[in-house]
């Protein structure tokens, strides 16, 4: 018979267990979850680039945007907030979009100045609401760089859409940049799950109409660091800005975008 101190010690053992298995994530690797993508099939993914702020090993990437216009590029608010940029916009004088060049390393595509820089003013940091930017470039990039953006009733916004998020971040939420771009697919996911997931937190606070919930059931497949500000893609139009989310690829923390829906009001009615 076994002796009850061996016994507690099996326990244990495969107590232990349990964590190690679950911790490993079922397809780490994006963007979290990811596989590699060319840029000729995502033109209109740019990278945000100071090598001032952020070193050259990058190219100075720090996160994404997205071409909607010939001269003008969407990012997340908070990409130049002063906590990302550690000094206002203004003061980063080799901010410059990245576009055509899917591998960081490379010299393809071109890196572009940027004209003028609008920033939501209604964007709040705590809550993460109109997590948006505008950019406009100073030299135009071509008409098929550009992606359409969905409109307020876009079938593309429905839960369950099948969609695509990109970007050059962390594909193991451990500090593993990527250096050439990947995506992730991931499914739009019910406002009561972010509701329910995000309530109130450090983090943020989830809010439907403003906010997108995307990301798998399961966790595994997510946006992760480093790719706030580029693209959430669906019947091959714009859905959504990379914005937040409570660690990366986690089941039951699901991604949170900006709504582009919300982008288009604003900027219809004239910002
Ligand atoms: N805030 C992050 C960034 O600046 C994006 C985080 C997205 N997180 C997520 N789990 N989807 O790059």
């Amino acid at each position: 018979m076994r002796r009850p101190f061996a016994r507690v010690l099996a326990l244990a053992a495969a107590a232990a267990a349990i964590p190690l298995v679950s911790t490993a994530p079922a397809t780490a690797d994006v963007v979290i979850g990811g596989y590699p993508v060319e840029i000729s099939e995502s033109p209109w993914t740019v990278a945000l680039s100071s090598r001032d702020r952020f070193g050259g090993t990058r190219a100075g990437q720090f996160c994404g945007g997205v071409v909607i216009g010939r001269s003008t590029v969407l990012t997340a608010a908070h990409c130049l907030s002063e906590e990302v940029l550690g000094a206002p916009p203004r003061q980063v004088r080799d901010l410059r979009v990245v576009a055509g060049r899917g591998d960081l390393l490379s010299d393809e595509g071109k890196e572009i100045a940027i004209r003028e820089t609008w920033i939501n003013p209604r964007y709040d940091g705590y809550t993460n609401a109109g997590d948006f930017a505008v950019l406009t470039l100073a030299e135009p990039l071509a008409a098929s760089s550009v992606i359409r953006m969905a409109g307020p009733e876009d079938a593309a916004y429905r839960t369950g859409t099948d969609a695509v998020v990109y970007g050059w971040g962390d594909t193991t939420s451990g500090g593993d940049y990527a250096r050439a771009l990947r995506a992730a697919r991931v499914r739009v996911l019910s406002d009561t799950v972010c509701e329910g997931a995000y309530p109130g937190s450090a983090d943020g606070t989830y809010l439907a109409g403003s906010m997108l919930c995307a990301g798998e059931g399961a966790g595994g497949r997510d946006a992760c660091q480093g790719d706030s500000g580029g693209p959430l893609v669906a019947q091959g139009r714009l859905i959504g800005l990379v914005s937040w989310g409570s660690g990366c690829g986690r089941a039951d923390s699901p991604g949170v975008y900006t709504r582009v829906s919300e982008v288009v009001r604003t900027l219809g009615a004239g910002r």
